[in-house]
C-alpha cells in the first residue's frame, strides 16, 4: 500500500468541513488540524473540529487559530451551516478541547520540524497568511497547500465574483498566492461538479454507526438549504475535494494557471482573477487550477470513508 499524503488540515467546521475531515481521516495521514473564523466564529468552529475528532476516534491535536480576517469586516455562513456549523447535527461537547489558540505557531513549528507536508486550507486563508508572514520559508518546506477556495470562469457564490473562502479574507488571500508556495486551487467551478445529497445520506444511515447517522444528518440539512436556494435536490461538497486533490490526484484535471486575488474592486473583491490566455497570459503560473474530477469515484470515496469509519 503506498504511504499515505501526510496532510494538516485547516478548516472552519462548517458542514463540508466536517465532511472533509471524515475524509481526511480515511485517505490522508491526518498529522494536525488548525481552526479559523468563516462559516460561524472561532469558538464554534474550533469546538466542531475537537467534536469531529472524538466522533472519529483520532488522535491527533487541534489549534485555534485566526478569529477574523487580516483587515475588513468579518464574513459568516451561518444561513448554509446553521448557528454553531453542523447545521441540525448535535453532537455531545468535546471533552478534549483544543491543544492551543495558537494555531499559525503551531503551523511554522510543525512545518519546520518535518519537511513535505500538504497544508490543506478549506476555510478562510488568514492562518495561512500569518504562517507565512511569521515564516516565508514555510512556503518553500510545504509539498503543497492544497486549498478550497476561489474559483476559475468567474463563479462566485457570495457575490456574482467571489467564492465564501477567499471573500472572507481577500488580503489573506491575495497573500497567500503571491507566496512562493505550491499551490493547488479547488475553485467552485470543480466543486460544483460534486454533489451529493439526501439519497447518499439515506444511504450513510443504512451503516448503522455514529459517523454514518452524523453524515446522514449533515446531508439532509446540507441539501434542505440547496434545495430552498438552488431548487437541486443536491449541493456541492466542496470542502472533500481539496482532501481528495491531495489523496487521489490522478481524479483530477489540472490546468498551471497565473491566479491573482482582486482585494479592490467595487463588484469583484475577493475574486480569483485565473488568466485562461494561453500563451498571451501575464505573470508566473503560480497555481495548479482544477478544472475537472471523476465526481462519481470522489462520491464514492467520500461513501467509503463514512463506511469505514
Ligand atoms: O465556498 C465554499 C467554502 O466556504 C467551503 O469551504 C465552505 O465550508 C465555506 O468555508
Ligand atoms: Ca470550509
Amino acid at each position: 500500500m503506498t504511504e499515505r499524503p501526510r496532510i494538516i488540515l485547516d478548516c472552519d467546521p462548517g458542514v463540508d468541513d466536517a465532511m472533509a475531515i471524515i475524509a481526511a481521516a480515511r485517505w490522508a495521514d491526518l498529522v494536525g488540524i488548525t481552526t479559523v473564523a468563516g462559516n460561524v466564529e472561532l469558538e464554534h468552529t474550533t469546538a466542531n473540529a475537537c467534536r469531529m475528532r472524538e466522533l472519529l476516534g483520532l488522535d491527533v491535536e487541534v489549534h485555534a487559530g485566526a478569529e477574523g480576517p487580516l483587515v475588513g469586516a468579518q464574513e459568516f455562513a451561518h444561513e448554509v451551516h446553521g448557528a454553531t456549523g453542523l447545521g441540525s447535527l448535535v453532537l455531545p461537547d468535546p471533552a478534549r478541547g483544543a491543544d492551543s489558540d495558537d494555531a499559525v505557531g503551531w503551523l511554522v513549528e510543525t512545518t519546520r520540524a518535518e519537511e513535505g507536508l500538504h497544508l490543506v486550507p478549506i476555510g478562510p486563508l488568514t492562518n495561512v497568511a500569518l504562517a507565512l508572514r511569521a515564516d516565508p520559508g514555510m512556503a518553500d518546506r510545504v509539498s503543497s497547500i492544497t486549498l478550497m477556495g476561489g474559483a476559475a470562469l468567474s463563479v462566485g457564490n457570495v457575490t456574482a465574483a467571489a467564492e465564501f473562502n477567499v471573500y472572507a479574507d481577500p488580503e489573506a488571500a491575495d497573500e497567500v498566492f503571491r507566496s512562493s508556495a505550491p499551490l493547488t486551487m479547488l475553485g467552485l467551478n470543480l466543486t460544483h461538479q460534486v454533489r451529493m445529497g439526501s439519497a447518499h445520506g439515506r444511504v450513510c444511515a443504512t451503516f448503522g454507526t455514529p459517523v454514518g447517522d452524523a453524515m446522514a444528518e449533515l446531508l439532509e440539512f446540507y441539501t434542505t438549504f440547496h434545495v430552498a436556494e438552488e431548487e437541486t435536490e443536491d449541493g456541492p461538497v466542496h470542502d472533500p475535494c481539496a482532501v481528495l486533490a491531495v489523496t487521489h490526484p490522478h481524479l483530477f484535471d489540472m490546468e498551471s494557471r497565473p491566479v491573482h486575488v482582486e482585494v479592490d474592486g467595487t463588484h469583484t473583491r475577493g475574486m480569483t482573477v485565473v488568466d485562461e490566455r494561453g500563451p498571451r497570459a501575464e505573470g508566473p503560473h503560480n497555481c495548479d487550477v482544477a478544472y475537472g474530477a471523476d465526481a462519481e469515484a470522489l462520491i464514492d470515496l467520500v461513501m467509503q470513508a463514512v463506511r469505514d469509519a
